[in-house]
């Protein structure tokens, strides 16, 4: 079964998608589509954007989500609260997981970072078991680490504009 299936020229692709795109929902939704296209056996890819303690649905591609989550709750307020990334194997074993697609099987969520605090959750589901490796989660730590970069100049240049 083939994976994500990764390579240097996929990351260049994506840092040139995003890079001239300054309205942080754009860079957001472009790599939520670009996500989707890139990795098999998934079937929701998208962003939660943290304010305060909660969780709000960003920016995504798949089925109609839950649109809040409080820290600590799922898969989701669990990776903001450890301030790391988790791999969920099979989510009916992970205790207090969030079901939003009832064909979800598999999870990983990794935490977006801006200048050391959380700024969001990058989240994928998978209708299989097993989907995510610990290789997969290094690969999609790479285009999060581009995406975080990018997002500190958009956020600043929002600023500016405001
Ligand atoms: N399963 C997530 C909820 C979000 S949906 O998967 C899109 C969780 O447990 O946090």
């Amino acid at each position: 079964m083939k994976q994500i299936n990764i390579d240097s020229n996929l990351l260049l692709a994506y840092s040139e998608l995003i890079k001239d795109d300054f309205f942080e929902m754009s860079v957001l939704a472009n790599t939520s589509a670009f996500l989707n296209e890139i990795l098999d056996n998934i079937n929701w890819v998208g962003f939660y954007i943290l304010k305060g303690d909660t969780l709000y649905l960003g920016p995504f591609q798949g089925k109609v989500a839950c649109t809040t989550i409080e820290v600590g709750k799922g898969v989701c307020g669990t990776a903001v609260a450890r301030r790391e990334a988790i791999v969920v194997p099979d989510v009916e074993k992970f205790p207090g997981h969030i079901y939003c697609d009832p064909l979800s099987q598999s999870e990983i969520v990794i935490p977006i970072f801006l200048n050391n605090e959380v700024y969001g959750v990058l989240d994928i589901d998978s209708p299989i078991k097993n989907r995510f490796t610990d290789a997969d989660k290094d690969i999609l730590q790479e285009f999060i680490n581009v995406l975080e970069n990018h997002l500190k100049s958009v956020l600043k240049y929002q600023n500016e504009q405001d």
